[in-house]
């Protein structure tokens, strides 16, 4: 796609739509132009008449015919995307952002570390990894959600923690006395993992507090601050580094981020958006 190109959604079909959660669906949308995509990166994605909001990927950007999207209904457009039923019409612009550095993570251990809705826009690089299993050495993905009515994608989940090379940890806030796992916050993990921090990746997705402690945990494991990738959020309109919408002291979250490394981020984290 030209730049041009960008600043004009195109309208795609709606495929298919599931029910994750309560107010979470998952839209399969056409796949138009054989455009290429890398995990981490997202799509502004438009409803007609109503607003554009940018939506990370988070299916297999392997497939060709289809890109998938998962959205928790929280305001005007998300809730109106998500109510989309197969066949309806979505604008579509993108991809647009930088990816998870899944080829520089190449030869070492994964800390693949997800919050919430946080697993969505990290379950690409999970694909990935999954289709490349040799070129990583160990993964382990640590999850956690409010409670266990909040796990995204559980059916994967327990797929996920049956493959032999694969660690799945998931911990909730609060839970019911019916509940077997782990109850804490992601971070409180981190401690209690036995990993090499000098040969580790850390991909880190979730709200920003979330982000900010699960860094600071993996610091003082050892983990160097440019091996430690978030993936920010920022309100955002042009999603092409022109409106200054998403700007994070010197740093445009659209189109150098939203995966950043946390030593770019570090002194940001706690800023307002505007
Ligand atoms: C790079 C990037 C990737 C994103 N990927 C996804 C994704 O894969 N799936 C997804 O559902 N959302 C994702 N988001 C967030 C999504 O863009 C916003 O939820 C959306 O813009 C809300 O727009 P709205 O008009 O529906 O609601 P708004 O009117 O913007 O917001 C309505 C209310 O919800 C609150 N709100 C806004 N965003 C969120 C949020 N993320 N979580 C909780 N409350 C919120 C607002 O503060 C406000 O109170 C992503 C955002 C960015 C920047
Ligand atoms: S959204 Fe316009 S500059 Fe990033």
């Amino acid at each position: 796609m030209t730049s041009q190109d960008l600043w004009v959604p195109e309208p795609v079909r709606v495929l298919s739509r599931k029910q994750e959660l309560e107010s979470t669906w998952t839209l399969e949308l056409e796949q138009v132009g054989k455009r290429s995509f890398l995990p981490g990166q997202f799509n502004m994605l438009y409803v007609f008449g109503v607003g554009e909001v940018p939506i990370s990927l988070s299916g297999d950007t392997s497939l060709t015919e289809s890109l998938v999207h998962t959205i928790r209904a929280v305001g005007p457009v998300s809730s109106q995307l998500a109510a989309m039923q197969p066949m309806a019409a979505v604008g579509l612009r993108g991809p647009f952002g930088t990816g998870w550095p899944m080829a520089a993570a190449e030869g070492s251990d994964l800390l693949l570390i997800a919050g919430g809705l946080g697993l969505a826009p990290l379950r690409p690089a999970i694909y990935h990894v999954l289709r490349n299993r040799e070129r990583y050495g160990r993964v382990v993905l640590l999850y956690g959600t409010r409670s266990p009515d909040d796990i995204l994608y559980r059916d994967q989940l327990e797929e996920w923690s049956r493959l032999p090379d694969f660690d799945v940890h998931i911990t909730v806030d609060h839970a019911g006395s019916d509940w077997q796992g782990k109850v804490g916050v992601v971070p409180t993990l981190i401690p209690t993992l036995a990993f090499d921090p000098e040969d580790t990746v850390a991909m880190v997705c979730g709200p920003e507090i979330m982000m900010r402690f699960t860094a600071s945990a993996l610091r003082d494991a050892g983990v160097e601050d440019e091996a430690i990738y978030l993936s920010m959020e920022r309100n955002m309109k042009c999603a092409l580094g022109h409106c200054g919408h998403c700007q994070f002291g010197s740093t445009f979250v659209c189109k150098d981020g939203p995966v950043l490394p946390f030593s770019k981020v570090r002194g940001l984290l706690s800023l307002k958006e505007f």
